[in-house]
Parts: structure tokens; C-alpha cells; sequence
């Protein structure tokens, strides 16, 4: 009876143990977990089974390459790749034009519009460029995780077949900061005032988040396009069919419905350089 009265307590005492060992174990995991609280929660890695990754990078020195046509011809590819990280935004290529935008690409800022493009051209983007990071921002209806983001669930495809890319989304929640932090700056609403943030806009905020130093080349003030003497330059360094850049920057700010606040943008990043250690070249930044 004594007996049956020990085995019962051993065999308590054992299932005691394995849930502290379990328990344990997971407070040993959580400890992973406060590093990746370090990491950066508005951008989720894009795989199969739960997407509970987050963009985990830091760098000193960051190169921010615009699309502008103001790129060409200034030559500034060697100094671009000297940074240990630089930042394109959509398609912006550099096969062609390494003289003026560099060869190096390590994270490219992608538009929902743009993802078609990249699809198309897979081979290139994500097996040659296999290398390059890629975040995705977009509205809701397009890259909603239930299976009825129609954008968000190409992507899915994409991560499937190529393991080994870094597909990243921009979550909803940091979407929203991103219009927060746009109406904190201008006072108005951004959906009610008919804009929508450009792939700029969220390419500066990730830069302020995982840069100490941002160099940005080829981006134009906000005072720029009222310059009488401004330069022309096509609106996309790559784009043969060129429309002017001011010229597509003005009609956006007037637009009443689904233009790009590019001007407006452009002040809320003065105001930031002047407060962090952003700098702009080409043409460059009295701030
Ligand atoms: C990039 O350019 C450097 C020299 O500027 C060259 O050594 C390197 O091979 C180029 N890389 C690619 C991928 O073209
Ligand atoms: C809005 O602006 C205020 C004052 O400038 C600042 O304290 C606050 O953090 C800002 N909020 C966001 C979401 O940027
Ligand atoms: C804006 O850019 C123009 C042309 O590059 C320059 O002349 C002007 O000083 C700049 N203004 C500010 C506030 O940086």
C-alpha cells in the first residue's frame, strides 16, 4: 500500500518536472523573443505557416537611391555603392545605368502596383537578385492575409518557390502609423484629403528605421518645381516615354482623388533631416 502510495507520488513529482522543463524552455525561446521586440514589427516576413519573423536589420550607412530622372548623368554609382546598404524603391533598374545609380541593391521598397512587374520578370528579381530584400506595401484589400488579398497572396506563391528570398509586408498597423504620422505633419487627413502616401513616403520612414545615416540621392525639395530656372528631367530615370518631373509633380498635388502629395512629402522630410542625420545630394538640401 506504501508502495502504491510512493509510485503515485514518484509519478507526480515526474509530470512536475517535464512541465517545468517545457516551461523552462520557453522562457529560454521568450529570450529569442526580447531580441526580436529589438526587431522591427511593422514589417512581417512573407512565409508559409505563421509569419511571426520580422525585418531584422541596422545599418550605419545607408544609401537611398531615388527614381528621378535627376540621377542621370550625374554619375554618382560609385559613391552609391560605397554605402554598406542601399535602398531602391518599385523596379528602378541599375543594369544600364550603373554609372550614374550603382550596382548595388540590398532592399528595394515595393508598391502593390508594382508587384505584377516583379512577377513578370521573376528570374531576374528573385533568383539573380535573390540577395535583395523586398518590402511591399499596400492597401488592404490587397494584401489581406485570409486568402482574399489578391496581391498578398502572389507574394504567398512567390515565397513558396523561391524559399530562400526576403519578402517582406509593410502590416497594416504600420500603414496606419504612416497616415498618422502624415496628418501629424500637415494637419489634414490624408484618405479625406483624396492622397495617397507615395512609395517615397514609406521608403523614408523604413530608411529612419533601420538606418543611423541616410544619404539620398536624387530627391528634389519642395521648393524645387517653383523655381523658375528648375532643370527638366524625365519623372523616372529609366522610362523612355518621359513625362517632366514637376510637371507630374504639380498635377499630383492639385489632384482632388488619388494623387501623390510628392510636394507635401518633400516639406515633412525637411523637417526631419533637420532633426536626424538624413542628407540630401543631387540636387542637394540647404536645410
Ligand atoms: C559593381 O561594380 C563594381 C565596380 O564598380 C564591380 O566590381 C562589380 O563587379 C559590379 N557588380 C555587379 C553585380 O555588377
Ligand atoms: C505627432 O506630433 C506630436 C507633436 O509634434 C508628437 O509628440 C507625436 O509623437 C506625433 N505623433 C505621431 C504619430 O507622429
Ligand atoms: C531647394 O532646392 C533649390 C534647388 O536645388 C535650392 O536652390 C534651394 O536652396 C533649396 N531650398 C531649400 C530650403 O533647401
Amino acid at each position: 500500500m506504501n508502495l502504491m502510495k510512493f509510485r503515485w507520488i514518484l509519478l507526480f513529482v515526474i509530470v512536475l518536472l517535464v512541465f517545468w522543463y517545457n516551461y523552462m524552455t520557453k522562457l529560454a525561446g521568450s529570450g529569442g523573443d526580447v531580441k526580436s521586440s529589438l526587431s522591427l514589427p511593422g514589417y512581417v516576413r512573407i512565409t508559409p505557416g505563421k509569419m511571426d519573423q520580422f525585418l531584422d536589420i541596422h545599418n550605419k550607412q545607408c544609401a537611398l537611391v531615388s527614381s528621378s530622372g535627376q540621377m542621370l548623368n550625374a554619375g554618382l554609382g560609385k559613391e552609391i555603392d560605397k554605402a554598406d546598404f542601399v535602398i531602391r524603391m518599385n523596379n528602378a533598374p541599375t543594369q544600364g545605368f550603373e554609372r550614374d545609380v550603382g550596382n548595388k541593391t540590398s532592399l528595394r521598397v515595393v508598391s502593390h502596383t508594382t508587384v505584377p512587374w516583379l512577377l513578370k520578370n521573376e528570374i531576374h528579381y528573385f533568383q539573380q537578385s535573390a540577395s535583395t530584400i523586398y518590402v511591399i506595401w499596400g492597401p488592404e484589400n490587397k494584401m489581406r492575409q485570409d486568402g482574399k488579398g489578391p496581391i498578398f497572396n502572389a507574394l504567398m506563391k512567390v515565397a513558396k518557390k523561391y524559399p530562400n528570398v526576403k519578402l517582406y509586408a509593410v502590416t497594416r498597423k504600420k500603414i496606419q502609423d504612416c497616415d498618422n504620422i502624415f496628418q501629424n505633419e500637415t494637419g489634414k487627413n490624408r484618405m479625406q484629403s483624396g492622397a495617397f502616401l507615395s512609395t517615397g513616403f514609406f521608403t523614408m520612414i523604413l530608411a529612419m528605421d533601420i538606418c543611423d545615416n541616410i544619404q539620398v540621392y536624387g530627391m528634389i525639395n519642395d521648393s524645387y518645381c517653383g523655381q523658375v530656372k528648375h532643370k527638366r528631367v524625365p519623372y523616372h530615370y529609366y522610362e523612355k516615354s518621359w513625362i517632366d518631373e514637376c510637371r507630374m509633380y504639380n498635377a499630383h498635388e492639385k489632384a482632388r482623388h488619388g494623387g501623390h502629395r510628392f510636394i507635401t512629402e518633400k516639406a515633412i522630410y525637411a523637417r526631419w533631416a533637420s532633426q536626424k542625420h538624413v542628407y540630401f545630394k543631387n540636387p542637394s538640401w540647404a536645410l
